[in-house]
């Protein structure tokens, strides 16, 4: 009796334990264009009426071309391919985002909170990499910093939700494709989440050991 309870309860932990580790749900039918204008509703997009849908929907050629990364103040410019972007990945669990960095360009700090991503290079190379969270499976590598230059035809893997970032070291335009195991990664770009969206400065004073003007230099940056 003790042994079959046990047995429930590791089934029972098994299948918590891969809930927990489960990307976007799974499709309840072949496809489902998001309607975009009808809006997220409780988990992704409604879909348009099947009937209506055309194989343009399933085709996108908005990564086709590097997009121009002086148009970005940090010469790193991120083309995504999301679902609002392409709306036939609507619940397909996945969506991809290229990026064109010029020399000494970067992408800022940032995280998907709601999808692991495999950065592939296309051309020139990144240095690239991602941090560890401080409560970890294990304590010993927390803050730990995973990073390489990572060249033309090589890829990299950023676990779900790490902060990680890219810095075009070379002498020629980075460009990379990267896929994600959501249609909807979320992506919060550090600087931005903290020095673009009003938090109190004496917050941001106290957490950088920075001076009222130089806090107010850096939202000057990044408040829109
Ligand atoms: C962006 O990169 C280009 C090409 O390397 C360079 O000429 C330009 O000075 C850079 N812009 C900034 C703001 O760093």
């Amino acid at each position: 009796m003790k042994l079959l309870a046990a047995m429930i309860l590791a089934a029972g932990l098994l299948s918590a334990v891969h809930i927990v580790h489960a990307a976007d749900p799974d499709p309840l039918q072949d496809f489902c264009i998001a309607d975009i204008a009808a809006g997220p509703v409780s988990n992704g997009f409604p879909c348009k009426l099947p009937a209506l849908a055309s194989t343009d929907d399933f085709a996108f050629s908005g990564l086709a071309e590097a997009a121009d990364p002086s148009v970005s103040a940090s010469n790193g410019t991120a083309t995504l391919a999301f679902v609002r972007e392409w709306p036939a990945l609507n619940t397909q669990g996945l969506s991809f985002v290229r990026l064109d960095i010029n020399p000494g360009g970067i992408i800022f700090p940032h995280t998907h909170n709601l999808a692991t991503e495999i950065l592939y290079v296309l051309e020139g190379e990144m240095y690239t990499g991602f941090v560890t969270n401080n409560f970890g499976n294990d304590p010993t590598i927390s803050n730990k910093l995973y990073a390489k230059v990572v060249k033309k035809g090589e890829a990299f893997i950023f676990p779900r939700g790490l902060l990680h970032f890219q810095l075009n070291k070379g002498k020629v335009l980075a460009s990379s494709l990267n896929v994600l195991n959501s249609q909807n990664p979320g992506i919060q770009l550090m600087p931005l989440a903290l020095f673009g969206s009003g938090i109190d400065r004496e917050m941001l004073e106290k957490s950088f050991f920075m001076n009222e003007a130089q806090v107010a230099a850096l939202e000057n940056i990044f408040q829109q």
